[in-house]
């Protein structure tokens, strides 16, 4: 087999073996097809193309590329969660204890932020002491014990989607659906749980910016899931504006505490709600989302699932008084409003550009080797279809002084992401769709 054969055939708009596929991954994996063959390739399947078969192939193909997890010695049905990244989303920290606490195990792997998005384990470090690195006895212990986990990705997974996802990168090839699908799964299905609950976001501040591209998205995760056996489904949900209204890691753990105290935004609680019932009707501890949904209800109000947060936080060797007390959580040490210069209602808030400006305050990477600011970030004070005054707050940046300098760049950035019509605007829906 050769790889330039492979790469005409897909560039005629054939369609590639699984035997072809695996040669292609396997090859460059192991440095034997050079990054420009590979690029090729990446770039013939951005316009040709992949059937669900094929899509379903390199999938796994990546999954077993390196370690592959097996929760096999964790009890029940594991019942993964994955988001495709967006601005405020802080669900996992919510969800985690909340499922836990109605009996689904949670052993999940998550990701650092890069660019506008954060990521969970960025966020859970914001607790002093909490460790995100568990050796995987410990990682498996604590799940049969409490019933929840949240560690980085360790070791060798999925080091072909690395590689390859890193050439997409710098050659206009992340944009495909075929090839987000697949990497997106092949880190799911190497992270070994039984059944997948996706978020798939749309909207300003989300991979997919309208929602035919996130349906279709959607769609061809839920195929790999089930042609490789996994219960899959999809939930789309709006990024059209940042979730819940804080911004930035403390931040973000303050409001998932908020939110399991039955304090936090409505709009974060409801979308938690959503995956969390659908998560457990696949996890076996409902029939019905209905039902799911009052367990949960009762997990919430009755308080075991804050205490599931603290279980966890305190068996990784977090401080649980700052989960106690959130005002113990990293504090900046400036606050500046940014102030609405014309009056009306919220239109629109472009979430990425809120996460740039958050970015720009330290709390996201610019590169992967930035060191982030834990205490950095926004509070938004107004949402879209929230009336607003001339010289109203729209939001707070919470910045310590070394960022002082990109004080006025980020302000002008939320100005300028929030869009003021003269007339009223409707709320915008939390869910658009549910594949399956
Ligand atoms: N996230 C991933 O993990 N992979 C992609 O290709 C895009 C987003």
């Amino acid at each position: 087999m050769r790889a330039v054969d492979l790469i005409r055939k897909k560039r005629d708009g054939m369609e590639l073996t699984g035997e072809e596929i695996g040669y292609l991954i396997k090859g460059y994996s192991e440095g034997e097809i050079p990054d420009y063959q590979m690029a090729a390739w990446a770039m013939a399947v951005y316009y040709q193309g992949m059937s669900a078969r094929e899509t379903a192939d390199l999938t796994l193909h990546m999954a077993s590329s390196g370690d592959m997890i097996d929760l096999a010695s964790i009890r029940g049905v594991k019942v993964d969660k994955h988001s495709t990244g967006g601005v405020g989303d802080k669900t996992t920290i919510v969800i985690g204890p909340l499922v836990a606490a109605a009996g689904v195990p949670v052993a999940k792997m998550s990701g650092r932020g890069l660019g506008h998005t954060g990521g969970t384990i960025d966020k859970l470090e914001a607790i002093r002491g909490f460790s995100v690195e568990l050796g995987q006895e410990q990682f498996f212990r604590q799940v049969n014990e409490i019933g929840l986990a949240v560690v980085g990705q360790s070791g060798n997974m999925t080091p072909a989607d690395k590689k390859l996802y890193g050439l997409r990168d710098v050659t206009a090839t992340v944009d495909s659906i075929p090839l987000i699908a697949s990497s997106v799964m092949s880190k799911k299905i190497a992270a070994g749980a039984d059944a997948i609950v996706l978020d798939v976001k749309t909207g300003s501040g989300a991979f997919m910016k309208t929602l035919d591209d996130s349906i279709r998205l959607a769609k061809a995760m839920v195929d790999i899931g089930t042609q490789v056996g996994r219960s899959t489904i999809a939930v789309i949900s709006d990024m059209d504006q940042p979730l819940g209204y804080g911004i930035g890691n403390a931040l973000e753990i303050q409001e998932a505490i908020a939110t399991l105290r039955g304090e936090g935004p409505k709009d974060l609680e409801e979308v938690c709600l959503i995956l969390a019932s659908h998560m457990l009707v696949l996890g076996g501890m409902a029939e019905s989302e209905e039902e799911a949904r009052a367990i949960l209800q009762q997990k919430l109000e009755s308080g075991e699932a804050l205490d599931r947060l603290k279980m966890m936080v305190e068996a990784q060797g977090g401080d649980i008084s700052q989960i106690e007390n959130a005002e113990l959580l990293p504090q900046a040490e400036l606050h500046v409003e940014v102030k609405a210069e014309t009056a009306g209602f919220v239109e629109s808030i472009q979430a990425e550009e809120i996460g740039i400006a958050a970015m720009l305050l330290g709390a996201g990477r610019e590169t992967k080797d930035s060191v982030i600011d834990l205490a950095a970030g926004l509070t938004l004070r107004k949402k879209i279809g929230d009336p607003v005054e001339v010289g109203e707050v729209l939001a707070v940046l919470h910045l310590n002084s070394s960022y002082e300098v990109r004080l006025e760049e980020a302000s002008r950035k939320v100005r300028e992401a929030y869009g003021i019509s003269d007339d009223k605007v409707p709320r915008r829906p939390l869910v658009f769709a549910l594949v399956t």
